[in-house]
C-alpha cells in the first residue's frame, strides 16, 4: 500500500503548536517551530492525518475551542489530550526529564528515580493510547514520538489494535551498562518490542538498544542488514533502524539569503563589534555543554592571548523546562560563568562573552547564523542536533567554520568537515577556537562545502523516505 492511501496519526507530547497569552491579554495559538514540526505538517496536510499531544503548561487556556478555530483557519486536525498539572509534575518533569532524558544521555549522575513518577508516566501513556484508539481507524499508519511516550504501543497493543505501529526515538539510547541501572529496565524495553518498527538517530543507539536486548531477554532471535535488525521476540517482530533526523536545507539556505536575513545580520554585527563572532544556541539544557564551553573559550583567552580583543563568545540560551530544579540551577551557573569570565577579561570596547537568555524568531535565528564566523556546538550528548546542521545550511557563502562535540548524532555525518572536539577538553575547544580563528578562506571553504553537501542529500524529506521506505509516496 502507498502512504497516500493512508492517513499518517503522529503522536508527540506536544502539539506542533503554542498556545500562549498575547500582549493584549488574549489566548493565541500559533504555529509551533522545530524540526518535527517541519518534517511532519506536509505528511500530515497531504493524507488527511491526525497529530494528537499536548497543548502546553497551561491549565487555564480554553485549548478544546482554540485549536479547534485554528484547526478550522489551517485544514489542520490537532487533537489535544488533557494532562492535569499533577500529571505534568509526575509524568513531564517527573520520570520523562529526571529519569529518561539524564540516563539516555549517559549522565548517571543527575538521575534520580521515583516508583510514583512511573506509575503516572505510564498512566498518561496509557491516556494517549486511548486517544489514538479513539480516532484511529484500520488503514491509518500510527507514528509515535520520543521518550515521552515509549508506553504507548503497549497500551495500543492491550487494547486490541493489530496494525503497524511506528515509534521514533530523538534522543540517544545508552549502552547496555547505563540502561540496566534503570529501575523496571525490563518492562521497559518490552515496551518498546510493542512497536512494529523503531527509527533510532545513528547506528550506535541502535546497538546499544540491540544489546540491551541481548542481555534482558535472551530468548529473542535477531537477524540483520545493515541498516535494519529484525527482533523477533514472543511472537512479534519489531524491525529496528537508525535514520538520522535532517532539515529542510532549502529552507535555510534560501532563508538567509532574503533582505530581511541580510538586515538581521547586519544589526548584529553594527552591535557586536568584534573580528571574530563564535555562536552558541542551545536549549537550556546540561546535556548541552555550555558551561564546559564557556570554560573551553576561557581556555582560549587564557592559552592564546592574541585573540583577547579579536573574538567573542555570541550565547544565546533558549528557556526550557525551568521548572524542573537542575534546569534552574544550570541557569544560576551559567549567570555566575559568564560574570567571571567577563569580569575578568573584559577590556575597554570588548567584551568576551555576549550572553542572552531568550528565543529567537526566524529571521533573528537566520540573522546569527549570517552574522557568526564560527558556530562552537559542544554537547556533551545529543541524539542529534539540528542547530549544526541549520548553521551550514544557512551559510550559503561557505565562510562559516563548525566546532562539532563527538558526541552529538550529526558527529557521524558531519565530521569530514567540522572541527572536532571532545568538550569535556578545554585544551581541545581552545585549539579548535583558535584553529577556526585562524582559519584560511580556502579551508573554510572546502569544509563548508563537505558539510553543506552532506546535508543538502540527506535533508528531512530523505529522513521520512529512510523511515518509511518504499512505503512513501505522498
Ligand atoms: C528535545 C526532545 C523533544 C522535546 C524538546 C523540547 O528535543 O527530544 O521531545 O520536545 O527537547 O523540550 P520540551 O520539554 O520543552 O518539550
Amino acid at each position: 500500500m502507498k502512504f497516500s492511501d493512508k492517513r499518517v496519526i503522529v503522536v508527540s507530547n506536544r502539539l506542533p503548536v503554542a498556545i500562549f497569552k498575547n500582549e493584549s491579554g488574549d489566548w493565541e495559538v500559533r504555529p509551533g517551530t522545530g524540526g518535527l514540526v517541519t518534517a511532519l505538517e506536509p505528511i500530515i496536510r497531504k493524507t488527511n492525518g491526525l497529530w494528537i499531544g499536548w497543548p502546553g503548561y497551561s491549565e487555564d487556556a480554553p485549548s478544546d475551542k482554540l485549536l479547534a478555530d485554528y484547526n478550522e483557519r489551517n485544514s489542520f486536525r490537532l487533537i489535544p489530550i488533557d494532562v492535569t498539572e499533577e500529571e505534568i509534575a509526575k509524568y513531564y518533569r517527573g520520570f520523562s526529564n529526571k529519569s529518561i532524558w539524564p540516563l539516555f544521555h549517559d549522565l548517571l549522575g543527575r538521575f534520580s528515580y521515583n516508583l510514583s513518577d512511573m506509575e503516572v508516566y505510564k498512566r498518561v501513556n496509557k491516556k494517549f493510547a486511548e486517544k489514538v484508539a479513539q480516532h484511529a481507524t484500520e488503514k491509518d499508519t500510527i507514528w509515535v514520538h520520543d521518550y515521552q511516550l515509549i508506553c504507548v504501543g503497549r497500551y495500543l497493543r492491550e487494547m486490541g489494535i493489530k496494525r503497524n505501529i511506528n515509534f521514533f526515538l530523538h534522543i540517544p539510547f545508552p549502552s547496555y551498562d547505563l540502561f540496566r541501572r534503570f529501575p523496571h529496565n525490563r518492562e521497559m524495553i518490552e515496551a518498546f518490542l510493542s512497536y512494529n518498527h523503531i527509527g533510532f538517530q545513528t547506528a550506535i543507539d541502535r546497538r546499544n538498544f540491540v544489546s540491551s536486548i541481548k542481555w534482558l531477554l535472551p530468548d529473542t532471535m535477531h537477524s540483520a542488514t545493515r541498516r535494519q535488525t529484525i527482533i523477533h521476540h514472543e511472537g512479534h517482530e519489531t524491525v529496528v533502524g537508525y535514520y538520522p533526523i535532517s532539515i529542510d536545507f532549502n529552507e535555510f539556505n534560501n532563508g538567509s539569503r532574503s533582505k530581511e536575513a541580510e538586515e538581521a545580520a547586519w544589526y548584529l554585527r553594527e552591535n557586536i563589534k568584534v573580528d571574530v563572532i563564535a555562536l552558541g544556541l542551545d536549549r537550556l539544557d546540561y546535556t548541552k555543554g555550555i558551561p564546559e564551553r564557556f570554560l573551553g573559550f576561557e581556555r582560549l583567552l587564557k592559552k592564546y592571548p592574541e585573540t583577547i580583543g579579536k573574538i567573542s563568545l555570541l550565547q544565546i540560551v533558549v528557556p526550557s523546562r525551568l521548572n524542573v530544579s537542575e534546569y534552574q540551577k544550570l541557569k544560576d551557573e551559567l549567570d555566575f560563568l559568564v560574570g567571571r569570565i567577563n569580569s575578568r577579561f573584559s577590556t575597554q570596547g570588548w567584551v568576551p562573552i555576549y550572553y542572552q537568555f531568550r528565543t529567537l524568531d526566524r529571521i533573528q535565528l537566520l540573522g546569527h547564523y549570517k552574522a557568526s564566523d564560527i558556530a562552537l556546538i559542544t554537547p556533551l550528548r545529543d541524539g542529534m542536533n539540528l542547530i549544526s546542521k541549520e548553521y551550514c545550511a544557512a551559510s550559503a557563502d561557505n565562510r562559516g567554520v563548525l566546532i562539532l562535540s563527538d558526541f552529538t548524532g550529526a558527529a557521524a555525518q558531519l565530521s569530514k568537515g567540522a572541527l572536532m572536539v571532545n568538550p569535556y577538553d578545554f585544551d581541545q575547544t581552545a585549539d579548535a577556537l583558535f584553529q577556526a580563528f585562524k582559519m584560511t578562506d580556502e579551508e573554510k571553504t572546502r569544509r563548508m562545502r563537505l558539510l553543506r553537501s552532506e546535508i543538502r542529500r540527506n535533508d528531512l524529506d530523505r529522513w521520512v523516505r529512510w523511515f518509511f521506505g518504499e512505503e512513501l509516496r505522498y
